[in-house]
């Protein structure tokens, strides 16, 4: 059974973090209630609250320390509680010390390479957290490894590879994307594998990788844990339970999505992702820009004179099932996706088939 750094997991899953307000307490919590790693997503965790386009700092901390509490409750002890921190967001370096300080188990951090992250934990009272990068290539691995032990005398807790067939932002070029030009997951891992060795000889450890991108069944887990994986991270496959802490017309939606709803879009993150084609991103391609209402200064790149969206906006929009308005992200698998379950279920279905076949 997979175990990081002496703290136990009884499956091989992390249920992948999911903004905004899709994956939170309620969800992070009942996968690591069943053994597993739940993540909450920090992006935006303050959306519900009366003053989060005022002072959204305030809302955003409050929240995520809030629904940290909450799946720890829910996890009771049981299972790993992970906070997904996107290294894009202005409030990164403020998420990642009331993450550790909250006494999150783990800290997952994409959409940028996260050169600093052990520096920004080193100042929160919880020095025992996990830190994990998400990497899209072996170059990426190499790059933080490098400056982590440079750095910080250390190497990553543990790993996730994330694939082109994943949901929200991706490692990788739109072009390389469009053409299904991005090497395939299983090829990624390898190399990832390949440049982890010298820092497990260095530090004298295991760095556990956890594939992630188009994982749907048990036997996608078993041929990954085959191939050299110690688990795997799924996403999509999330949104249809019960315990998902998006609303019931959100999940009707990415339920009801067909595999040829599927698009790629670019995001103000600077990055490409994969989300439904919906409404807003007609109006975007017919308008080319819809200007944003407000400003909440969440992402550091993001220009709001001049973005072609305001992805927070989108974001919150689809999160509370606004068809019209929202931004629908969602993995490549979304069309495969039919049923809601309870995570216990979904847990149970995945885990059946990969110890049939191990
Ligand atoms: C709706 C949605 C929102 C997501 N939000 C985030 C996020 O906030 N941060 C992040 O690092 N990854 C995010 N992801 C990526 C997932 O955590 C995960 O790695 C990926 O989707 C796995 O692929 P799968 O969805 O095919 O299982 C998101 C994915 C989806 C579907």
């Amino acid at each position: 059974m997979p175990i990081i750094k002496g703290r136990r997991m009884s499956l091989p899953i992390i249920q992948g973090g999911m903004g905004i307000g899709v994956s939170l307490g309620g969800l992070a919590g009942s996968v690591a209630a069943c053994g597993g790693m739940g993540v909450i997503s920090s992006a935006n965790t303050g959306f519900r609250e009366k003053d989060f386009w005022q002072n959204p700092l305030r809302a955003n901390l409050q929240c995520l320390r809030d629904e940290i509490k909450k799946a720890l409750r829910l996890a009771a002890g049981r299972g790993l509680v992970g906070v997904n921190i996107m290294v894009a967001t202005s409030q990164y370096p403020q998420a990642v010390q009331t993450a550790a300080e909250a006494g999150a188990d783990a800290i997952i951090c994409g959409a940028g390479l996260p050169l600093d992250l052990p520096g920004l934990v080193a100042e929160a009272q919880n020095k025992d957290v996990l830190l994990a990068p998400i990497v899209s290539s072996g170059k990426a691995a190499r790059t933080i490894c490098r400056r982590w032990d440079r750095s910080f005398g250390r190497a990553p807790d543990f790993v996730v590879v994330e694939g082109a067939e994943a949901g929200g932002h991706l490692g990788f070029k739109r072009e390389e994307l469009l053409n299904g030009e991005a090497k395939p997951l299983r090829q990624i891992m390898q190399e990832v594998l390949a440049e982890l060795q010298p820092f497990e000889a260095k530090y004298n450890c295991r760095i556990p990788v956890y594939v992630a991108g188009g994982v749907y069944s048990g036997q996608d887990v078993a041929d990954y844990i085959q191939a050299g994986a110690d688990g795997v991270q799924i996403a999509t496959r999330f949104i249809a339970t019960h315990e998902c802490d998006a609303s019931p017309e959100y999940k009707r939606i990415m339920l009801e999505a067909k595999p040829e709803d599927v698009q790629i879009v670019q995001s103000p993150v600077g990055m490409p992702g994969r989300a439904l084609k919906s409404p807003l991103l007609e109006r975007l391609a017919a308008l080319g820009r819809i200007a944003p209402e407000r400003c909440s200064r969440c992402i550091s790149v993001c220009q709001p004179a001049s973005t072609p969206y305001c992805i927070t906006q989108a974001l919150i929009e689809a999160v509370q099932g606004n068809w019209e308005k929202g931004l629908f992200f969602c993995g490549s698998n979304v069309g495969r996706v039919r049923k809601m379950l309870h995570v216990d279920e979904l847990l149970d279905e995945l885990c059946r088939e990969w110890r049939l076949i191990l």
